[in-house]
Formats: C-alpha cells, structure tokens, sequence
C-alpha cells in the first residue's frame, strides 16, 4: 500500500549528552533514523520526510533519499509535523507519522496502521499498555470504546492518569486531513507545545472515525537518554539472535553473542560464546566462530574456523575452509581456500594464495609510517615462524621462507629462502661461564 511516512528528528535529544544528534545513534549498528526509515520503506512507503532542526548538517549529509523539511523552532510534535507540508505538496493519500527516536518498530505495525486508515479510519493510532504509563499520552476512549481523544501527562486529570492504553506516537492518517486538523492545534496548554496528539479529539468531535492497533511494548521503546539506547540494543539483540538461529545457526549462550543488524550468518555456523559479529559481515555456511573473536567487514566462505581469540578487521575476504587461530589480526586481506593462519600473526593489506601456511608470529610489515604496501603470497606457500614480511614484496606459489627470516625482496615460486645470521656454537662454553660466575659471586644460580 502506497503511502508517505513522516519521521520527526527535530527534537533536541538533550537527555543523551551527546554532541552526536540523537537519531545518529546506533543500535545494532545503525543509526535509529536509519532504522524508522527502513521499517517504513519495507512497509510499502513510496516517500520518506524527515523533519530535522536547522542545525542539523551531520543527519543531512547521511540520509540519501529521504526529502529533509526544516522546523526552525521545535514547538511540538504538531508543529513538526506541518512543516513536512511544504515538501508533501498536495497529496489525497495517506501518510504515517514515525519519531526518529523509536528504533524498533516493525514494518508490520506500520502497514497495520495504514490498512486501517485504508479500509476507512481517519486517523489509526498505535497503542500499547506499558507497564508504568508515566510520561506516555493516555488514550481517552467513550463508554463504547470510541477514541475521543489523547491526553499528555501533563494535562491528565488524576483518573485520565490511571488509563494504561498509551500512545505509542506513531499514527497513520489521511493526509489532507492530517494538515487540516493540524491548522487548528493551538499551544495552549502546560508544555506551551503544538501537540499532535490533540488531532485525536478534534478528528473525533468532527465524527471522524479514530482507530488503535494495540503493538508491543518493546517496539514502541522511546530512546530519550543511553539507558533508554541500552535497553533498545538489548531487545534488538535479542531479535537478531533469534532469527539468526531461527536461520540454522547454533549459539550455545546466545545471550553473549552480538550480531550488528546488516551481517549475513549462513545456516550450519556455530557461534561459541563472546563472540562480536560488527557491521558488514557475510558468514558461509558451516563456519565456526570460537570464543572471543571479533569480526568486522568480513567475508568468510563456506566451513572457516576462526578463533579462539581472532580479530577480523573490515576488508578480510576468505574463501572456504580457511582457518585463523588465536591471536590472529587480519585486515584488507584476501585468504585463498584452505589457508591456514593458525597464531599469533599479523596480516594487512595481503593476498594469501590457497592452501598456504603463515607461521607463528607472521608479520606482514605494512606500514612505514607514510604509505600503505602490499604483501602477495602465492599459493602453497610455507611463511615459516616468526617471519616479517617487508611490503611491497612477493613470496610465489610454494615457496618456503625459513623461520625467522625478514623478507625484503621478493621470492620466486618454489624457491627456499632464508634470511637469518649462522648460528656460532662453543661446546662446553655455558658450563665454563656458570664455574666462573659462581665463583666469584659464591652465590647459586636462581632455579
Ligand atoms: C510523544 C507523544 C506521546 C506519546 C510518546 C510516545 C506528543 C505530544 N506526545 O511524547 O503521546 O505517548 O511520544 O513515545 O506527540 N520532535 C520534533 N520537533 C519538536 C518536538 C519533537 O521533531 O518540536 C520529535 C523528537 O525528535 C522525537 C519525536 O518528535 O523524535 C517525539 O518527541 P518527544 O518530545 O520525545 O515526545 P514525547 O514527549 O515522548
Ligand atoms: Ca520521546
């Protein structure tokens, strides 16, 4: 179903001490704009407005194909919304009000809303029945269960105070007649504000039809300070995890797993316990992710092993059965199937060919405090322990670079090259050096 969804940012956020404007904070990695915004798009929105403050350049210059309406003083919710008039234009369908503020409201709750205007309510409202209704608009309905109106904490008399339907704030309505009622709104009232809310009451003296579609608690979950932001990740978190092994993933204590909202988890992958999949992760089937490991901007094929204790950083693109053990960090890095990258290594800005073997405390020396390098390894190649790779420099396929050594030219393939000092030894030169030492110092060596 077609419709316009108006997504209010204008609001000063002061509760989230932050110099970050509050619709730019994430949950589950995404900015909650970035979130309204989606659930609105997957609900069928043709248009998404968002009402932002003049001052608010950083909310510009990340939304992309959302028209912008400024209100130049924040009066309300009311007045929010009539400043997206100008950029609405005429319009005889429907439109849907959204608070950049509410991150996990679902798309179904939105097409709820719209379909009940649709089938011929002026005005579909979301409630729900927290449960504390402090601070939250109570919904005023008559003896039959119509709703007459909503009223603001502020302006609830002691009993309106007791009702527990609340206004979720969002609220869908027929557009011409959303700006129409809108016009008549006054500020008159304890907070000085143009409430939206009070189109309720004047819609309904008029004889419009006012409908409620009762949604969760959680979706409605109204981000005012970084309590509020924690408790949002934590139901997100929990939507992810769900999902993800509704999918076929196994988690054995899901609860210590974070998965960011746009990572991909292909079925048949284990997720041990503490494990961070970040932003922009695309895990392949039958992978397994071991305790500790933090993964961001990172490609895996189909049956990697990674962790204990790895961290992939953005730009690692492995193939299948590719194994990174503990203590490996890897960056803009493309892994061949099947290598190996079992401890303690350092990969950055390399191409490790199939089936190769990066020994222990493999460095890939990158960075020379100016210019980034690259390192290309070909496949079946051994990097014995303890090597630093000097970039740009190239190892060819199966050649063996000896334990110890710091490569500074490049090695053809299926050579051997050892870079190390000849080892000089002199029999019975320690036991001569403790005789000498411990007579003079009469003192036993330390066991
Ligand atoms: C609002 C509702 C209340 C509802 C609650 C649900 C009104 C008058 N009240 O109250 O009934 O129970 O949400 O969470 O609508 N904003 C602007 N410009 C403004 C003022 C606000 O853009 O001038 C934006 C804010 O950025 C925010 C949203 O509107 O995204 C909601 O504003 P807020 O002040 O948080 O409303 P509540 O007091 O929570
Ligand atoms: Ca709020």
């Amino acid at each position: 179903m077609e419709f316009t969804a108006i997504i209010l940012a204008a609001g000063k956020g002061t509760r989230m001490k932050s110099s970050l404007p509050k619709p730019l904070h994430r949950v589950g990695g995404h900015p909650m704009l970035g979130w309204s915004i989606d659930a609105a798009r997957a609900a069928g929105a043709t248009r998404t407005v968002a009402v932002l403050a003049p001052d608010s350049r950083d909310i510009q210059q990340w939304l992309d194909d959302t028209a912008i309406a400024i209100q130049q003083e924040q009066l309300g919710t009311g007045s929010a919304v009539a400043v997206a008039r100008e950029v609405i234009g005429r319009d005889d369908g429907i439109a849907i009000v959204m608070f950049a503020d509410t991150p996990l409201v679902t798309a179904n709750s939105i097409s709820a809303l719209v379909r009940q205007v649709a089938d011929g309510a002026a005005i579909a409202v979301a409630a729900f029945e927290p449960d504390d209704p402090t601070g939250y608009g109570r919904i005023v309905q008559g003896q039959d269960g119509t709703i007459e109106g909503i009223v603001e904490e502020r302006e609830a008399s002691e009993a309106q105070k007791r009702i527990n339907l609340c206004n979720g704030g969002i609220m869908a309505a027929k557009t011409p007649l959303l700006f129409d009622l809108l016009d008549r709104v006054t500020n008159d009232n304890a907070k000085g504000e143009y409430y939206l809310t009070d189109i309720v009451a004047l819609a309904s003296a008029d004889g419009h039809r006012v409908a409620h579609n009762l949604i969760d608690e959680t979706e409605i979950l109204g981000v005012n300070d970084r309590v509020d932001l924690a408790a949002a990740e934590a139901t997100l978190q929990s939507r992810l995890r769900t999902t993800a092994m509704q999918q076929g993933v196994t988690m054995a204590a899901p609860d210590t797993v974070f998965i960011a909202a746009d990572s991909v988890i292909e079925p048949d992958v284990i997720i041990e316990p503490h494990v961070v999949i970040g932003s922009g992760c695309h895990i392949g089937e039958g992978s397994i992710i071991r305790s500790f490991s933090h993964l961001e901007g990172t490609r895996l094929g189909a049956c990697c092993i990674i962790g204990p204790y790895a961290r992939l950083r953005p730009g690692t693109d492995a193939g299948d059965g590719v194994k990174i053990g503990n203590f490996v960090e890897i960056k803009k890095t493309k892994l061949g199937d099947g290598a190996k990258a079992n401890h303690l290594t350092y990969l950055g800005d390399a191409t490790v060919g199939a089936e190769a073997n990066i020994g222990a405390g493999t460095i890939t020396c990158n960075y020379d405090g100016f210019g980034k390098y690259e390192t290309l390894i070909g496949d079946g190649a051994f990097i014995g322990s303890n090597t630093a790779l000097v970039a740009p420099v190239t190892i060819g396929a199966r050649a063996i670079i000896g334990a110890g050594s710091t490569i500074t030219r490049n090695v053809g393939p299926d050579s051997i090259a050892v870079e190390r000092a000849h080892t000089s030894e002199r029999e019975g030169a320690a036991a001569k050096f403790r005789e000498t030492r411990q007579s003079k110092t009469k003192a036993k060596p330390r066991s």
